[in-house]
């Protein structure tokens, strides 16, 4: 099946089985492996991704759904002006996050703080316990989030709050 969508910004058109995992197709036909595999049946959180500018998984989207939709990966987001919040945000934090999880924690905290400018305790909760991560404290992810969105509001807004 011929598919295209935008990718990243750019018009992509590729051929495949309609029922390919996204997170395959990423990888394997454009090179992009920021997207993780892991448990490939929705829990980890690893692979995410933004599909129409909602945060998706992509070992649980075929193919086929993307047909003239949007993704954007990593990659992609590393290129634009969100992510520098994102990044000043972490660094506050203290936080690294691994090769592994980098892309979900980083797109999970863009999608919500795009969302919702200041996050309620149980909206970053929840957006912490979408990535599965074990090695780094609940609280410092949560820290990250918290300062991203202050880092965003000030930009956007020029406020802290
Ligand atoms: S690999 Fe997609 S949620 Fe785990
Ligand atoms: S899985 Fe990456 S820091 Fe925990």
């Amino acid at each position: 099946m011929r598919i295209s969508f935008l990718l990243n910004g750019d018009p992509v058109s590729i051929d495949t089985a309609p029922h390919t995992r996204l997170i395959e197709v990423l990888r394997k036909d454009f090179g992009l492996t920021g997207a993780r595999p892991g448990c490939l049946y929705g829990t980890c959180g690893f692979c995410s991704i933004l599909f129409n500018n909602e945060l998706a998984l992509a070992c649980m989207i075929p193919a086929f759904r993307v047909e003239a939709g949007e993704v954007t990966t990593i990659e992609g987001f590393l290129q634009s002006r969100e992510f520098r919040d994102i990044e000043i945000g972490f660094h506050r934090a203290g936080t690294v996050p691994c090769r592994f999880c980098s892309a979900a924690k980083v797109l999970t905290t863009h999608w919500l703080i795009s969302r919702y400018s200041s996050p309620t305790a149980e909206q970053m909760q929840q957006a912490v316990n979408a990535v599965q991560c074990r090695c780094t404290t609940h609280s410092r992810f949560t820290s990250a989030i918290r300062y991203s969105a202050e880092v965003r509001r000030k930009r956007v807004h020029g406020r802290k709050r």
